[in-house]
């Protein structure tokens, strides 16, 4: 089995910005409840017209930029949304159109907060037995169009945003374990849930409402800090290493207050965890990659880090990746 590792990484965040002083405006919340019951501060909005495949595709020529291998030469694109433009055609499909990547197959994965985990190891298998020889893996979601506006419990949570990075072959190191883990019982804590069956057969069933996220906050929280920090230990304990080993975690950015939780339970002190959840709140699938991006920007992270990713979102589903950085 080959060794696979992350090439580069490319992002994309929405232009504008929307404080927490601006959403005092839209519902009862105050700026203090959400920095103190969340840590988010601000988010990005997409703007009218800008569809998840716009930032999947601006990510997605971001990551290319810093990259050897050339969107010709790409063979799979993994996308990871829960917002696609449209039930299909794919937004993996939109994306290869747009930076002309003919060789490739490409797909969507749906995985929700834990999306890009659930794609970054979908394509280190097929790379590692030998399918292909390398890898666009992309975390694209527009939440913000999903979010009920006039609901205080959800609005202030999330963002918009895009992650991407290219995989190929390594000499040393690269993704040295993965966890996935799902649990389907708790299906029914999030998610956007018709409550009409779109019917065209029978005219006595009406067409889905336009729905909206819904979220049983507190039983998430609850099922989240465990799973993130059973993941991390997992996949810490696949790779052979230890805690002590790991140069910094970079967590799905949904609560500052999951994420001490996790650093807690795991005894990791919360220093070692890359946390930018004050600037773009939850922007589920793309979180871990946008954070592991700006981590590597800013130097937290280095050729040679063992580095852990660590996710936790609606299905529910967690995962977990030990990587030792190639660049
Ligand atoms: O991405 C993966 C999936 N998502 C998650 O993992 C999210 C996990 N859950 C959480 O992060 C937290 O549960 C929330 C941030 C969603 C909520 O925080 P909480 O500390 O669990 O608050 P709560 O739901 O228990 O609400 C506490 C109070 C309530 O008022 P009362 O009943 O105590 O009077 C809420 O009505 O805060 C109220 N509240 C708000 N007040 C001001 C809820 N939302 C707001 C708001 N502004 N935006």
């Amino acid at each position: 089995m080959k060794k696979v590792g992350i090439l580069s990484l490319g992002r994309y965040l929405p232009v504008q910005v929307l404080t927490n002083q601006d959403i005092e405006k839209i519902v009862d919340t105050s700026d203090e409840w959400i920095v103190s019951r969340t840590g988010i501060k601000e988010r990005r909005i997409s703007a009218d017209g800008e569809k998840t495949s716009d930032m999947a595709i601006a990510a997605a020529k971001d990551a290319l930029k810093n990259s050897v291998i050339k969107a010709e030469d790409i063979e799979a694109i993994f996308v990871a949304t829960v917002t696609p433009d449209s039930n299909f055609p794919s937004v993996a499909c939109l994306v290869q159109r747009a930076i002309g990547a003919k060789k490739a197959f490409a797909y969507d994965i749906g995985a929700a907060c834990s999306g890009f985990l659930y794609a970054l190891t979908t394509a280190k298998q097929f790379i590692s037995s030998g399918m292909v020889q390398n890898a666009m893996v992309i975390a694209s979601d527009r939440f913000t169009s999903i979010i009920d506006w006039k609901n205080r419990n959800t609005c202030v949570l999330f963002g918009d945003g895009a992650g991407a990075a290219v995989l190929g072959p390594v000499q040393d190191g690269g993704m040295l374990a993965d966890y996935m883990i799902s649990n389907g019982e708790g299906s029914d804590l999030m998610g956007v849930m018709a409550d009409k069956v779109r019917s065209p057969f029978n005219s006595s069933i009406e067409t889905a409402k336009l729905p909206f996220v819904t979220m049983n906050g507190q039983e998430l929280f609850k099922h989240a800090v465990p799973g993130m920090a059973e993941a991390l230990a997992l996949a810490v304990k696949k790779a052979g290493l230890a805690l002590d080993d790991i140069k910094c975690v970079v967590p799905h950015q949904a609560n500052d207050r999951i994420i001490a939780s996790v650093a807690k339970r795991a005894g990791i002190d919360k220093e070692r965890f890359f946390i930018n959840i004050d600037k773009y709140g939850n922007i589920s699938a793309a979180s871990v990659v946008v954070a592991l991006c700006e981590a590597v920007e800013v130097g937290r992270i280095k050729k040679g880090d063992k580095i852990a990713l660590v996710v936790f979102g609606a299905g529910l589903v967690a995962a977990a990746n030990i990587i030792e950085w190639s660049y």
